[in-house]
């Protein structure tokens, strides 16, 4: 039976919240925006007028709106059968509001509020901003264009601008004659203004939240099409770039009738514009009909565009495309459940990839990616439950991180994986149903889960949302003949390594697998206790037992040391699957770094490997070997590391070469490009000299490289090159017009190992040459080698202010303090960052700044602990 269950109570999660912060009241709520907006491309500027259709539900003087860096002219109401009244109005910028106020009490009933007003075209990226672009003769001109979510829809006109509040939007845009302009829906009248203007009028907006209107207003060219369901899709490109849109084109036209089949509901607009936008902070955001992207998150140019640019482009659509059900169509009740949003779409996005570009493998490079990354941070004390308590802007900013999306997607793969597809699609179908053009909670997900499958989804899945971190299950064995007797307990898996006394238990759905058949699912069971005891039948008493096959769940496996041992040879024959083999790896390298079991015993495991092929093991066993390095080179020992990995990826290097075979898929591709720059980067000579020359060919233009070279190569040139290398990869920069290569380029200029290199490389970040939306990739390149980190340190000290002005506070900021930070490894070292950002305050970073000082103590642990007996392994017996 499903059953409502009592919402959780606003003023419990306000009360939580970090900064003392209340919403907005319901004394008065919209039902229509009818909004006129008119950008001034030379002046940077906006005018605005809007008439919003409000219900006074009781008497007020006063109505409370969000309003931020806007100057209002007149603000007046009327009622339907009353004279419009002036309003006085007072500007709350530290709780981002405008309160006004009537001399009379307004009478409850229906009315409507005008509000005139203007605002600057500003240049961070938020609200209704500049974006700078050239013209196809090389001229600097500007766009106007949007980001909304998550709480600044408020700088571009005073609205009810949280998600509960959802309202119908009458878009009208005033533009030069020779632009384009856009807005969420298909245009219904046209008309000129005056000789250089016209003024465009937009359909209404289905009932929707504020932070998914978008409008646009610039220069560009598309490619078209319609989906077999009659949606008309365009995807808008820089002027003479169009047919860069044409992949994103094909993936929208695979995802929209998708997701309509997936869930049971077809889109429900007439037309669906993707457009690249030259400045933007995120990757893409999903506004309900134009969805905007970041260049490099859209075009692809055959020529010149990696196969994991391709990639990342169709799960970055995918994604966008997923929200217009699960985030627009339904939106989470507050902030406090993004993750509604976030997790779901992350999750979507693989579904689509894996349907319609199997050769990607990418659940695989999910559990590598996603499922690894997210239970990386979240064994800190300082992560967060998927469902936190969030009031302020800054706090709301604070979430749109791994919890909330890859944990998240995590959790709903390890749900999918528990009730099976079709209980999973019937209950989305039912959630998506019941609140379609309204807002849901957690627990109303669950709820419709629990009816389509029939299973405690609620009792299990609150342990996965409501609280931080994930268990670690350590197993112990036992044979009788035939029977096997696995003993499991569970516990807070931290990275601390520490036992933690919390009574706290998660509810596990957790499944084996058996040497007999590795592909299949042996036994399947929940774990409701501290404790569990597990009796398998007909097992062969050499078989070994894997738990988590296909890595489904979002815990650790700690196995008894026979069991372990038992495994190797699976590993080393690959009877093992893959997802399976990265699995132990990477439990056993956060067990390593945990202090659980010793980092040497990890490095000899991964010897083990020597006859793997697999790009996501490798990718696995790559990115554990980097967290190594860069530990190590805080004592001065990555030197003596390098020869090392280098062992470890020499043979497969060797086998793959630097071309492409005939008959080579995507992922082949992959693993080549990873093989490459690991060896490159190590110092394999002969990689070294092999990427040096195509470098400078490259960039003298006499043998161009290919796209998935590329990166591995200007990684290994500026690792082991000179000023001249450096200099003929910003020729290469410069010379390139897509934005994919300058960022490939300006991504990995901080490999090089110069000190005077790595400030030129900080200086140049700032530079007009690089775009603020990627001057935090450029300076987060330089903190891989010691001196790299401390000049990158210094740098993030010195332009704190300017950094902090340019992002307004936001993400990217958080990213640059936390990558700057984090592999640092000692007390003075935590010490001294959290004095500096106790003195230059950066609220939205707050949470980054524990998590990277955590780090930073956890690796002055390491070093502590293992720093010796990796010394002399690494010194003495190799
Ligand atoms: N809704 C977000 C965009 C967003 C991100 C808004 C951060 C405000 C703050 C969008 O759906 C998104 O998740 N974009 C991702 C790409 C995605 C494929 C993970 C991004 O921007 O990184
Ligand atoms: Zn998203």
């Amino acid at each position: 039976m499903l059953t409502r269950v009592v919402r959780p109570n606003l003023l419990r999660v306000m009360a939580s919240a970090k900064r003392a912060f209340s919403r907005l009241p319901s004394t008065v709520v919209p039902s229509n925006y009818a909004i006129h907006l008119h950008p001034d491309l030379e002046k940077f500027t906006f005018a605005g007028k809007e008439t919003i259709s409000v219900e006074v539900k009781e008497a007020v003087k006063e109505i409370k709106l969000n309003c931020l860096d806007i100057e209002i002219s007149s603000a007046s109401y009327r009622s339907q059968e009353s004279a419009s009244v002036q309003a006085k109005w007072t500007y709350n910028k530290d709780d981002e509001l405008v309160t006004l106020s009537f001399a009379e009490s307004l009478r409850p009933g229906p009315g409507s509020l005008s509000i005139d007003f203007t605002g600057e075209l500003n240049d961070k990226m938020k609200g209704f901003y500049r974006s700078k672009y050239k013209s196809p003769e090389g001229e600097d001109r500007f766009a106007a264009v949007t980001q909304f979510e998550p709480t600044d829809a408020r700088r571009a006109f005073p609205c009810w601008d949280e998600p509960a509040v959802k309202a119908t939007f009458d878009v009208t845009l005033v533009a030069p004659k020779n632009r384009v302009a856009l807005s969420n829906m298909d245009v219904v009248e046209e008309k000129d203004c005056d000789s250089n203007l016209k003024e465009i009028r937009f359909s209404r907006t289905p009932i929707m939240s504020t932070y998914l209107l978008a409008f646009v207003v610039g220069e560009y060219d598309y490619v078209e099409d319609k989906t077999s369901n009659g949606v008309l899709v365009r995807v808008y490109t820089p002027v003479g770039k169009k047919e860069q849109g044409r992949f994103a084109l094909e993936v929208t036209l695979k995802s929209l009738p998708f997701y309509k089949d997936y869930f049971g509901i077809a889109y429900p607009l007439n037309k669906m514009d993707l457009i690249a936008i030259s400045d933007f902070a995120a990757g893409a955001m999903e506004n309900w009909g134009l969805v905007t992207y970041r260049e490099t998150c859209l075009l692809i140019d055959p020529e010149n565009s990696s196969s994991m640019t391709k990639q990342r482009v169709a799960i970055v659509v995918a994604h966008e495309l997923a929200h217009q059900w699960f985030g627009n169509l339904v939106t989470m009740e507050w902030w406090t459940h993004l993750w509604l949003n976030e997790g779901f779409a992350s999750f979507m996005e693989y579904l689509v990839v894996d349907k319609y570009f199997p050769e990607y493998r990418i659940w695989d490079q999910f559990v590598a990616q996603d499922t690894a990354r997210a239970l990386e941070l979240d064994a800190l004390r300082s992560s967060h439950a998927i469902e936190v308590p969030v009031g302020h802007p800054s706090e709301i900013d604070e979430i749109f991180d791994l919890i909330s999306y890859s944990k998240g997607a995590s959790v709903i793969r390890m749900l999918h994986n528990w009730i099976g597809d079709k209980a999973f699609r019937t209950g989305l179908n039912h959630y998506l149903e019941k609140f379609s053009y309204k807002n849901a909670f957690t627990e109303d997900l669950w709820n419709s889960l629990e009816w389509a499958s029939d299973k405690p989804v609620e009792r299990v899945m609150r342990t996965w949302t409501e609280k931080m971190g994930f268990p670690v299950l350590t197993v112990s064995e036992k044979k009788e003949g035939n029977t096997r007797i696995l003993e499991f307990s569970q516990s807070k898996f931290s990275a601390d390594g520490a036992s933690s006394d919390d009574s706290y238990h998660w509810l596990i759905p957790v499944s084996l697998s058996c040497a007999s058949k590795p592909e299949e699912v042996r036994a399947e069971f929940l774990i409701e206790e501290k404790t569990k005891s597990v009796k398998i039948e007909n097992v062969a008493s050499t078989d070994w037992i894997k738990v988590n096959p296909g890595q489904f769940g979002f815990y650790r496996v700690k196995y008894s040391s026979e069991m372990l041992s038992s495994l190797l040879p699976g590993i080393k024959s690959q009877t093992l699957p893959a997802r399976d083999r990265l699995g132990l790896t990477s439990d056993l390298f956060a067990l390593a770094r945990a202090g659980v079991s010793g980092s040497v015993d990890y490095l000899r495991l991964v010897e083990c490997f020597s006859n793997e092929e697999d790009f996501n093991v490798m990718s696995d066993i790559g990115n554990s070997l980097s967290t190594f390095r860069i530990l190590l080179s805080n004592i001065d020992l990555d030197g003596a590391f390098h020869p090392f990995a280098v062992k470890v990826f020499e043979k497969l290097g060797d086998k793959l070469g630097w071309d492409a075979k005939e008959g080579e898929g995507h992922v082949d591709a992959l693993l080549r490009s990873l093989v490459i720059g690991k060896l490159g980067y190590y110092g394999h000579q002969k990689t070294v000299e092999e990427a040096k020359e195509r470098v400078l060919d490259h960039a003298k233009e006499t043998r161009v490289l290919p796209a998935d070279l590329r990166v591995p190569a200007y990684i290994t040139s500026l690792a082991h090159g000179d000023e001249a290398m450096f200099d003929a990869l910003l020729g290469v920069f410069r010379k390139a017009t897509l934005q994919e290569e300058r960022m490939r380029v300006a991504r990995c200029l901080g490999c090089v190992r110069d000190p005077s290199l790595i400030e030129k490389t900080l200086k140049f970040s700032l530079s007009d040459e690089v775009r603020a939306q990627d001057t935090v990739f450029v300076i987060t390149s330089c903190c891989g080698t010691k001196s790299g980190r401390e000049l990158t340190w210094k740098f993030l000290q010195e332009n704190f202010p300017l950094l902090h002005d340019r992002y307004e506070g936001g993400f990217l900021l958080s990213r640059l303090i936390k990558e700057t930070c984090q592999h640092f490894a000692s007390e003075e070292k935590a010490q001294e960052i959290e004095a500096f950002f106790k003195a230059n305050p950066a609220p939205a970073a707050e949470r980054n700044v524990l998590q990277a000082c955590e780090n930073v103590r956890l690796n002055a642990a390491w070093i502590k602990r293992d720093g010796e007996a990796i010394r002399d392994w690494l010194t003495k017996e190799k």
